[in-house]
């Protein structure tokens, strides 16, 4: 029974090994015990953003400028209004050309938290889409192209999580955007009424916020789960103690 725990570990070990990749060269690094880990971690995140949007195969990171997303779906419920949204075919363009405004990092024996303060000029999402709901009683519906321009973007990217066999493991990770401007164009909502579809449009860009505030807890809780598989897939094969030294 013994011998076989020791294999099982030994197998297991080797496994966790195998998986560890070599952090990319032109990665700064900053330690946790230098006199300024937040302006350091500052930097060397602001260094990162560009060279990270192009992609990094090895880590398992996507090209994230523009980021692709193939299909998505989103259903919608309050009562008053209800319908499913399916997107095709989505770009979203400016993301590497996020500032870095402040780093919190808060350390301890087998935690660490991030607190990344993050400015997104601007980003320009475009793709397909189709649409069916009702408002009311009334039916609404159609497809076509459609994008979204948003101007000053301001968020907190909130990251923890726990520090585990010189990885780690990330539990959440926390964003809620404030927008400053956005600007909603879509071809169709309402089966080619052109007159009906001009005032939707000019409703919701008179409105945006309201929506915004409404969609904002249900995106957020889908992004921290999205954003925590995403930083743990890239922090799952980096040492710890490596890379915060
Ligand atoms: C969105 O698409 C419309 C229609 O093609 C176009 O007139 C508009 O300039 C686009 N908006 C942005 C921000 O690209």
């Amino acid at each position: 029974m013994k011998r076989v725990a020791v294999i099982f570990c030994a197998v297991f070990s080797v496994a966790l090994a195998a998986e560890e990749v070599e952090i990319p060269k032109y990665l700064k690094l900053c330690s946790r015990k230098s006199q300024d880990v937040d302006g350091c971690l500052k930097n060397a995140i602001q260094d990162a953003i560009p060279k990270f949007a192009k992609g990094v195969p090895e880590l398992g990171i996507p090209v994230l400028d523009p980021y692709y997303v193939a299909t998505d779906e989103i259903s919608y419920n309050n009562g008053l209004m209800q319908g499913k949204l399916l997107m095709k075919e989505v770009n979203a363009y400016g993301t590497s050309r996020a500032k870095i405004l402040k780093v919190i990092s808060t350390f301890s024996e087998d935690r660490q938290r991030l607190e990344v303060d993050v400015l997104f000029p601007k980003i320009l999402v475009d793709g397909e889409y189709k649409a069916e709901g009702h408002l009311n009683d009334f039916k609404v519906g159609g497809k076509g192209f459609f994008n979204v321009s948003m101007e000053g973007i301001r968020t907190v990217w909130d990251i923890t999580g726990r520090i585990e066999n010189d990885r780690w493991v990330v539990e959440h990770f926390m964003v809620l955007p404030e927008v400053e401007k956005m600007k909603v164009y879509f071809d169709d909502l309402f089966n080619g009424d052109e007159s009906l579809n001009n005032i939707a449009r000019t409703f919701i860009n008179e409105y945006w916020p309201l929506f915004y505030r409404e969609l904002l807890p249900i995106a957020s809780a889908q992004w921290d789960k999205m954003l925590t598989d995403f930083a743990n897939s890239v922090f799952s094969k980096l040492s710890y103690s490596k890379l915060f030294a």
